[in-house]
């Protein structure tokens, strides 16, 4: 295990994932953890990470100088190798020439971290401070043309630090420099697989849960689809999972989360509130007030189901490693966002504490687990669905006709993208009921009909996201056969606008 420290950079999680992806099982930590915490981790490497800071402020976020005397090798990126500086008594101040972007650099390659790289590189820089000199024991092991220290390091004491963003794609040969302090400095192998995570992973669920019982709502999502397969492969019949078909699935959705989980070896039972849904939508058109009513209904009917399993000990939640760090470790990373899919934990159900078996993982790695338990692909590579479903997609009141009409059009959109082999760059996409009727003219009959949006994103954080140009032919047939097979639908629109100024839902 290499522990990343967190002192709140913007580019943490990227650390995390190259570590990663060099085999090397890895967990980002507040830098405000106790050093018993940390000692009990008993990592064989420590990496601390950047962060908007001065080293040398008296309120900028400190480390446990114990942390130098566990005997494990530490290397410090950015802030951390200023804070590092600072700590053993080199000198860190504002930097006469701030450095941002692409720089050349020049190495002493007969550094271990710089071993087998080229003598001139360029790297990604990104300070205002700068280390001006380094302590007494430390020698320097690169600089640029405005920055004396760009590397430094304390073999004897096995302490690396670099004021460049190694983590990022932009500094040439970073990965090289990463596995250097991997593999050469801390003697990592390498060898962490998804394969030996999943068996560890299993061996620590059945420890904690023993013959307990363990309460799951599954909403067919990638990662709580995931968590069940994860818990039923340690616990089987112990795992309770709950289904609730709130009737805002994508056309025979139910039917296939059915399929799959009611033939694992689980606990399953789908709900079908579909009429209480529908019932407590009437009427109502407001967006939030739609998200309101379907969250809270979810919990109530939560909460009567799980009262008919009885006692649970284990709330188990498909948490994935990226809400957590979003949510704020509690430590120096900024909250991005308060998670849409976290709606907060039912209040009436009894349970002792709660399992979070993914929150370690990155949504790929989730991914390839699924895989791993043998989740087919449409499950695992399912592309984001909003907790209220089809009732934020059809515009206004939503009613069952309605949400019948935008299923059919919908599984039509999708069918034809995959057909012609364009839903594989999308990162979302779906169609949309508008309010909005149109007149149009059917043989010799004047109708009056929906008008169906589609919507097509591509995104990395769906924070921004681009419209997707999809070809016109893919467009004319999906837009001839919808308005051919689906009757109520008169007119298609394609939306056109990117993310922000508009959102990627609708509503
Ligand atoms: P927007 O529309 O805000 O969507 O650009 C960004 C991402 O969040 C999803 N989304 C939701 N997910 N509950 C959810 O669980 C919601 O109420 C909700 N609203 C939007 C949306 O599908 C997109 O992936």
């Amino acid at each position: 295990l290499v522990l990343v420290i967190d002192f709140g950079g913007q580019y943490n999680q990227l650390i995390a994932r190259r570590v990663r992806d060099l085999g090397v099982f890895c967990e980002v930590i507040s830098s405000t953890t106790p050093i018993e915490e940390i000692r009990a981790k008993n990592p064989v490497g420590i990496i601390f990470t950047g962060g908007p800071n001065s080293a040398y402020l008296p309120e900028s976020p400190k480390i446990d100088p114990a942390v130098y005397e566990l005997g494990v090798p530490v290397l410090g990126i950015c802030y951390g190798a200023q804070l590092m500086a600072h700590m053993f008594g080199g000198t860190v101040e504002a930097a006469p020439v701030g450095e941002f972007g692409k720089t050349t650099t020049y190495f002493d390659t007969s550094a271990p971290m710089f071993a087998g790289l080229p003598a001139e590189n360029i790297v990604w820089m990104s300070h205002v401070d700068y280390i001006s000199q380094v302590p007494q024991g430390f020698t320097i092991t690169a600089h640029t043309d405005n920055c004396p220290v760009a590397a430094m390091q304390d073999e004897s004491r096995k302490l690396y630090a670099v004021q460049f963003h190694l983590e990022v794609n932009h500094t040439q040969n970073g990965n090289d420099m990463l596995k250097n302090f991997l593999y050469q400095v801390c003697g990592c192998v390498g060898d962490w697989s998804m394969e030996n995570y999943c068996e560890i992973a299993i061996e620590q669920l059945r420890q904690k849960i023993g013959d307990k019982k363990v309460l799951l709502a599954l909403s067919g999502g990638v990662d709580s689809s995931v968590c069940a397969a994860l818990l039923s492969k340690a616990v089987g019949r112990q795992l309770y999972c709950i289904f609730v078909d709130h009737g805002l699935m994508r056309y025979k959705e139910g039917d296939e989360i059915e399929e799959i989980f009611g033939n694992m070896d689980v606990n399953f039972r789908r709900v079908n509130a579909q009429d209480r849904y529908f019932a407590k939508l009437k009427g109502v058109t407001d967006p939030e007030q739609k998200r309101k009513i379907i969250g809270e209904e979810f919990i109530r009917v939560f909460e009567e189901e799980a009262k008919k399993v009885g006692k649970v000990d284990f709330l188990a939640q498909g948490t994935i490693y990226p809400d957590v760090v979003e949510s704020g470790l509690g430590g120096q990373s900024a909250v991005i966002k308060s998670h849409h899919n976290v709606g907060g934990l039912p209040d009436h159900v009894d349970f002792e504490d709660i399992v979070e078996p993914l929150n370690l993982l990155f949504k790929d790695e989730t991914r390839r687990l699924g895989t791993l338990l043998g989740l087919p692909d449409f499950l695992v590579w399912r592309q984001p669905f909003p907790g209220p479903g089809l009732g934020i997609r059809v515009m206004g009141e939503v009613t069952p006709e309605k949400v019948a009409l935008l299923q059919k059009a919908d599984f039509i959109y999708r069918e034809e993208l995959a057909k012609a082999g364009v839903d594989k760059g999308l990162s979302q996409y779906f169609a949309v009921l508008t309010n909005q009727r149109s007149v149009g003219v059917v043989g010799d009959f004047r109708t009056y009909d929906y008008t169906l949006a589609l919507r097509a994103v591509t995104t990395d954080d769906f924070m921004t996201a681009d419209f997707a140009r999809i070809p016109y032919d893919v467009l004319e047939k999906i837009s001839s056969r919808i308005i051919g097979e689906v009757q109520g639908i008169g007119r298609m629109v394609y939306d056109i606008t990117t993310k922000p100024p508009a959102t990627i839902e609708w509503e």
